[in-house]
């Protein structure tokens, strides 16, 4: 295989966070995979990069990746596997006859992203294939600087977790942790926003939606936000102190 595979950061939303060297990369790929979370749906990611850096003579792939949780150690269903499978397909073709292609990866690819099982895929295929990851500006920072807001100061120990999580699980790491990171949030306001106001965390904890994209909005309040219909772009930081 001649041509390199990277997983490309494009941050949270605003195109100006996205760093010199995802550009950079991003700019000398000819081939660019895009993520869509449905079928024949819009790409988050490839709106970001293409408002870095122009799409002109790039040949722009759209893969439809199933939304489907995926545990550590487990072999996941069999369309998800499928879907990183056919991406590999896709990468592989083009690798082979010198085009680079980089992977479009919302925020950083080293938290709940796509991009690593694609890697690890290709790989096991291709143990030689030449892969580069390049990271980003994550949903989390990108959040905490949008309500001026740190996660963690001193010798506090934090947690992220997507909040789908069971709730016994959600409480022990409430208790344990200083601060705790929630993504995933759009449809777990209805067990986790009483769950906070049990442990009194309430007044440590704010939600953004769309954080650096348009129509963002912070929610101080938990409760205004607990009977809306939120978008999945919506993360929830917790901080006790
Ligand atoms: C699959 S994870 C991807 C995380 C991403 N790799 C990162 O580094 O932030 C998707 C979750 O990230 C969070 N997220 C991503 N972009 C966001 C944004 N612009 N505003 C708020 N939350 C966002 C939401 O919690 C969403 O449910």
């Amino acid at each position: 295989m001649k041509g390199t595979f990277y997983v490309v950061g494009v941050g949270p939303g605003d195109p100006e966070l996205m760093t010199l060297k995802s550009a950079r990369i991003l700019e000398r790929s000819q081939v660019w995979l895009s993520p869509a979370a449905r079928r024949n749906g819009e790409s988050t990611a490839l709106a970001i990069a293409s408002g870095a850096v122009s799409t002109a003579g790039k040949e722009i792939l759209t893969h439809h990746f199933p939304m489907r949780k995926v545990c550590s150690g487990r072999t996941p269903v069999s369309d998800v596997k499928d879907a990183w499978e056919q991406a590999v397909d896709l990468i592989s073709e083009q690798l082979v006859s010198g085009r680079d292609v980089s992977m479009l990866t919302l925020g950083d690819p080293a938290i709940y992203s796509t991009g690593f099982y694609v890697c690890e895929t290709l790989l096991e295929r291709n143990p030689e294939a030449s892969v580069e990851i390049i990271p980003g500006i994550s949903a989390m920072g990108a959040t905490s600087a949008a309500v001026r807001m740190p996660i963690c100061l001193g010798d506090d120990k934090f947690a992220v977790i997507p909040a789908v999580f069971e709730i016994e699980k959600l409480r022990e790491i409430l208790v344990q942790f200083d601060a705790v990171v929630f993504m995933k949030v759009h449809r777990a306001m209805d067990r986790l926003v009483p769950l906070l106001e049990e442990l009194n965390l309430l007044d440590g904890s704010v939600l953004v939606e769309r954080t650096g994209m348009a129509g963002e909005r912070i929610w101080p309040d938990l409760k205004r936000a607990m009977n809306r219909k939120l978008h999945y772009f919506s993360t929830i930081i917790v901080r006790k102190s």
